[in-house]
């Protein structure tokens, strides 16, 4: 349909795009380290700027193994001497409809990106991104700290502070233009 017929046909409640919020979707394997660690780091940097009703967060996992669980102690635990409260997140498992709510769909490691490249619909494909794309470090994946010790955990906060405030700057720049 051309545009102007189009905008004639949309409904006048339907926001402008620049109205919609952009949706972040953080994804590793088990959604109970390291993508809720991102979400609630990401979380608390859009708090912070004052862009909470504008940036939306969450997080999923690729696998299935611990749907409805809270996240990994070690990570609340890790989390919480930084000042971020993980407590409230439940593990979910990513869909297929993800790809078209979020606008944002960042995999930890290439290992979830490959399983979240299956799962893309084609035409969303593009907003799959690695999360250490918004890293200053060239660091090019978040280390899996699951069947590691406490400084698995601290390494994944540092990387996730870093590339949010990465992403955050993209998105600002975004909603600015
Ligand atoms: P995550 O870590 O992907 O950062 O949540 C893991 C959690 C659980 C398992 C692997 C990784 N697991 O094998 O159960």
């Amino acid at each position: 349909m051309r545009e102007g017929t189009a905008a004639r046909l949309k409904p006048a409640s339907e926001p402008a795009a620049s109205d919609r919020p952009i949706k972040v979707l953080f994804v590793c394997l088990g959604n109970i380290c390291r993508s809720p660690t991102a979400e609630g780091v990401f979380r608390q940097l859009v708090k912070e700027a004052g862009l909470a009703g504008r940036i939306e967060v969450d997080s999923a996992g690729t696998g299935d193994y611990h749907i409805g669980e809270r996240p990994d102690p070690r990570a609340c635990w890790a989390a919480s001497r930084r000042g971020y409260d993980l407590s409230p997140l439940r593990a979910r498992q990513v869909t297929p409809d993800d790809f078209s709510e979020f606008d944002y769909v960042l995999a930890m490691d290439d290992l979830n990106m490959r399983a979240l490249k299956q799962l893309a619909p084609p035409e969303q494909v593009h907003k799959l991104r690695m999360l250490t794309d918004f890293c200053s470090t060239g660091e090019c994946s978040v280390p899996d700290p699951y069947a590691g010790g406490p400084q698995g955990f601290e390494h994944v906060l540092d990387l996730v502070e870093d590339a949010g405030q990465g992403l955050l700057r993209q998105i600002r720049s975004a909603l600015s233009t």
